[in-house]
């Protein structure tokens, strides 16, 4: 994977498909999850989805996908270049590239050191059980919706110390609008934009506001920002207003969408696996007996976190990553020219039979035993890896397990209509996950 060549093959694509393939294909149409899937199954491990106005390849081996997050800053960017990202996260960690991307991750990364993030763990079991205070037996909820709330409220409360209430509900109204309002401008709705930038305008609004507060009142109240306000690059230097603003939206966005996501999906798969909901219940009376968990339980909740991680596996919370070529190169034999996007899709590679056994099957008990040892490295890769590794991993390892044992504690969650996979940005339940609340 070095000298690059024009002479070398392109990757099979479209046009090497028999009629029989593309008719297959074109019944997964609007689902990239099939498509996806079906491509690097006929086609292989470098698949070419170029059309006339786009030049992009598919990477499903996870050698290739190493490679490509280890020389990304050198030979790949991220390449994001949708004016709607831009306008929703601005140049924070998730959109920046290279120097000043560094220059951001090295000022950030203390904040979420596993120390400083340890004491978020009582907030995390804390709103997770104040959640509960609204829930009874025997109603029906969206608990999707339930999940992006409490994920919403955790991450302002340690990112902003604000307390739920009127104004994380209008946060998360802003939000609503602002998401909903991307999804349409994408499918077309002409009301779409404008309800995109009126969401927008409040998220800024809001954040811009808390800043200002603390740039007034610049003591450590042990949340994140403090650790922002605080942040000196290695001339001495700080953030501006206006990056602050960019780097606390974007952790907003990043950091509650993907773990409700998560939880949402392992819900899901619990209802559907009595045998595994059975064994997280035993593993929760047994090591908790009714307490409310604490981030000193996470060790012996084992059975619980092995739930999310293969949630994680199977229903990947980020679906697919992409990266852009920044020079002409090569990947598997294969020319890879500049500009090419790349896409790594975790959906493809959680599910594929050379590193999984039944792929498709739900089983956390997999991975007791060392299987993560085993594997490829980029077998497995839900948080990324490489320098643009989430920064947010332990984080969520945290938060995902802390409320999964909270909630599964005290209710069994009865699903009413199986979800519909979205493949948006990340890969969320289309109508929310509708459960019947059930005593255990
Ligand atoms: C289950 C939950 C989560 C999943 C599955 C997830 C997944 C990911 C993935 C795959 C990436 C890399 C994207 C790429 O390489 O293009 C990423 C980056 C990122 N994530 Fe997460 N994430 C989660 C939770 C969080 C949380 C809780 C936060 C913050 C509180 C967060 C903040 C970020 C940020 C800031 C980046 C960009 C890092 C950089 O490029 O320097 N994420 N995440």
């Amino acid at each position: 994977m070095s000298s690059a060549h024009p002479s070398h093959p392109r990757p099979p694509g479209l046009a090497s498909l028999s009629p029989e393939q593309k008719r297959v294909l074109e019944s997964f149409q609007g689902n990239p999850l099939e498509q996806f899937t079906y491509l690097a199954g006929q086609l292989g491990d470098v698949v070419d989805l170029s059309h006339p106005e786009w030049q992009g390849y598919l990477l499903s081996h996870p050698e290739h996908i190493e490679w490509v997050h280890l020389q990304t800053g050198r030979l790949f960017d991220k390449g994001y270049s949708e004016p709607a990202t831009q306008a929703l996260l601005g140049n924070g960690l998730v959109t920046s590239e290279r120097a000043f991307w560094l220059r951001q991750r090295r000022m950030i990364q203390p904040a979420f050191h596993r120390e400083r993030i340890a004491g978020y763990g009582q907030v995390m079991a804390g709103y997770a059980l104040r959640l509960l205070a609204d829930w009874q037996e025997g109603q029906e909820r969206d608990v999707h919706a339930d999940m992006m709330r409490v994920t919403l409220e955790i991450i302002l409360k340690t990112l902003f110390d604000t307390e739920v209430g009127e104004q994380s509900q209008a946060f998360g109204r802003a939000m609503d609008w602002a998401l909903g309002g991307m999804a349409g401008m994408f499918s077309g709705a002409s009301e779409a934009q404008s309800l995109f930038n009126q969401g927008v305008e409040e998220i800024n609004r809001f954040t811009a506001q808390v800043i200002a507060e603390r740039r007034q009142n610049p003591t450590d109240r042990g949340d994140l920002l403090s650790m922002l306000l605080a942040a000196q690059d290695e001339e001495g230097s700080g953030m501006s207003d206006a990056q602050l603003l960019d780097e606390c939206k974007t952790l907003i966005m990043a950091g509650h969408e993907t773990t409700s996501n998560t939880l949402s999906w392992a819900f899901y798969l619990l209802w559907k696996h009595p045998q595994a909901e059975a064994r997280l219940h035993d593993e929760l009376e047994r090591v908790l007996g009714g307490r409310t968990p604490t981030l000193e339980d996470l060790e012996a909740l084992e059975y619980t976190n092995l739930v999310i991680k293969e949630t994680l596996r199977l229903l990947p919370a980020v679906w697919s990553v992409g990266r852009r070529a920044a020079q002409d190169t090569e990947i598997g034999g294969y020319f890879v020219p500049e500009g090419t996007d790349l896409q790594m899709s975790q959906w493809v590679v959680h599910h594929d039979p050379r590193w999984y056994e039944q792929p498709l099957e739900f089983r956390p008990e997999r991975w007791a035993g060392g299987l993560e040892k085993r594997l490829p490295k980029y077998a497995y890769f839900p948080f990324g890896g490489g320098p643009r590794m989430c920064i947010g991993n332990n984080f969520a390892l945290m938060e995902a397990p802390l409320i999964l044992a909270t909630i599964a504690q005290r209710y069994r969650l009865q699903v009413l209509e199986a979800p519909r996979l979205e493949p948006s940005i990340t890969l969320r339940p289309k109508h929310g996950l509708k459960v019947r609340l059930e005593p255990r």
